[in-house]
């Protein structure tokens, strides 16, 4: 059983996705931590409701950032941590944790990185990114997590055409449904085996 963390800002989709498959006992692995900088969150409220150990950490209650990275990084070795999985996380993760949790934090991406990723390109912002630049396919990415938004290693990659007339947000529903679909199996396989699964190429 590996000790997973999830950290997440918004509505917690994957996250409850992840949930149920650990609950079918299809990853196994027990989440032990959820980690938010919001406390409203649909991340957080399901976590509360399922009983789930959350944390919030931000810089309104902690505005020193040594303090804010002490206390995560104190939170993660506590609850004896093997693996962070990034859920829609807005924030970086501080520079202690990434080399802490090498090789050990994946974050999941709406599009096919390297392409439309970084700093600014979140929710649906990145599909209308995408329909704006006319490309013909887009996807979802799974990668390890380094100091950069959305830059480490691509560990699993799968496609979706854009459609003729696609709406940003009609491509946000169908991309989300392959994420529900495809960070559930790179979880399952990394609490398995313990590495990184696929290793497709890239990078
Ligand atoms: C997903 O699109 C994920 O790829 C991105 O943030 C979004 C989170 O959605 N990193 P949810 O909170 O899991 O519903």
């Amino acid at each position: 059983m590996k000790k997973i963390a999830i950290f997440a800002s918004g509505e917690g989709s994957n996250f409850q996705t992840i949930y149920s498959h650990v609950q079918k006992g299809d990853i196994q692995g027990d989440i032990v931590l959820v980690v938010s900088n919001n406390s409203q969150c649909g991340a957080v409220i399901f976590a509360s409701r399922k009983g789930l150990e959350n944390l919030i950490v931000n810089d309104t209650l902690y505005p020193n950032p040594g303090t804010k990275d002490k206390l995560l990084l104190q939170a993660l070795i506590k609850a004896e941590v093997e693996l962070i999985c990034l859920a829609g996380y807005m924030k970086l993760l501080p520079k202690s944790i990434v080399k802490e949790y090498k090789d050990r934090i994946l974050n999941i991406h709406p599009a096919l990185l390297p392409q439309f990723g970084g700093k600014g390109f979140y929710g649906i912002k990145v599909h209308k990114a995408v329909i704006a630049a006319g490309a013909e396919e887009t996807g979802v990415t799974v990668h390890l997590v380094d100091e950069e938004y959305d830059h480490g290693k691509i560990i699993a990659q799968e496609k979706i055409k854009v459609r003729p007339g696609d709406t940003a947000e009609a491509l946000a529903e169908r991309v989300l449904k392959v994420e529900h679909n495809l960070y559930p199996r790179v979880i399952k396989a990394f609490c398995k085996d313990g590495v990184v699964w696929g290793n497709n190429q890239q990078k």
